[in-house]
């Protein structure tokens, strides 16, 4: 089944200068693919996802998300759309620190009025698989980055969206951290089959994805698929990452 289906789509920012920064790009997303996002700094990842996400809508061309135009929709609708259908994930892990883990965690179903039992037992079930029971008390400010991130996602993932987002989520981590969100997501993928999106410009975290595209100036470059390979998946995306050319990164050695 199509999830996501992105035809033919412009963004053109008005302003002082215009900008292209979208051109004729066409994706479209199984239910339960995992797919990576790469391209060079400036390339159009976060305008790509801005629209994905119902956050900014395209200058011209469609996107379907389970059979849905959400752009038709209603403001309140909207807003009830990206509550409940999609699970966002940040670089910046965008918790409140006046709340607790449990609290930032329970927030979207507090939002919904979800009775509070019912609140309780989706917590203890997301808590337990994402690992972050003993934290559950703590406020941001006593947890580690790693931590948050892990919240982030349990946030993300309580309402079980049809799609996750996800813009640089190992952006601020270090390489162990990063390993263990990309791991998370991971097993979100294969054990509920969440279909999730990942804009990322790691290659260590985009092979965890079961394709990667890649996106220079506004269109579609290249996408390749993972095989049974890992190592031989990162050597490729090395390389096509090599060939767009652009902002470079420091790359660490292959972990996984
Ligand atoms: N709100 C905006 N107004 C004007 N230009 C923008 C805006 N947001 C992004 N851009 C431009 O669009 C291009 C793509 O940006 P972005 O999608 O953020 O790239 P990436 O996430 O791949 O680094 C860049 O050249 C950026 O400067
Ligand atoms: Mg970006």
């Amino acid at each position: 089944m199509t999830l996501l289906k992105v035809e033919q789509v412009n963004k053109i920012y008005t302003g002082n200068v215009q900008y292209q920064a979208i051109a004729n790009l066409d994706l479209s997303v199984e239910k339960g693919e995992f797919v990576g996002i790469m391209g060079p700094s400036g390339s159009g990842k976060t305008t790509l996802l801005n629209m994905i996400a119902t956050i900014d809508p395209p200058t011209s061309g469609s996107v379907q998300i389970h059979d849905a135009n959400p752009y038709t929709l209603s403001f309140d609708k909207l807003a009830e759309f990206r509550r409940k259908e999609l699970g966002f994930i940040f670089q910046s892990f965008n918790l409140l620190d006046t709340l607790t883990v449990r609290e930032n965690i329970l927030l979207p179903l507090t939002l919904d009025g979800t009775p509070l039992a019912t609140m309780n037992e989706k917590l203890d079930v997301i808590a337990t698989k994402l690992g972050i029971t003993p934290i559950l008390d703590k406020r941001t400010y006593q947890i580690s980055g790693g931590e948050s991130q892990r919240t982030a996602v349990a946030r993300a993932a309580i309402h079980e969206p049809k799609l996750f987002l996800a813009d640089e989520p190992t952006g601020n981590l270090d390489s162990k951290n990063s390993e263990e969100v990309m791991q998370l997501l991971s097993r979100l993928n294969k054990e509920e089959e969440a279909t999730i999106l990942l804009v990322t410009h790691d290659p260590q975290a985009a092979s965890f994805c079961n394709r990667v595209v890649f996106i220079k100036d506004g269109s579609l470059y290249n996408e390749i698929y993972r095989g049974d390979n890992t190592a031989v998946f990162y050597q490729q995306i090395m390389d096509t990452l090599t060939l767009l050319g652009g902002k470079q990164h420091v790359i660490p050695p292959i972990r996984h």
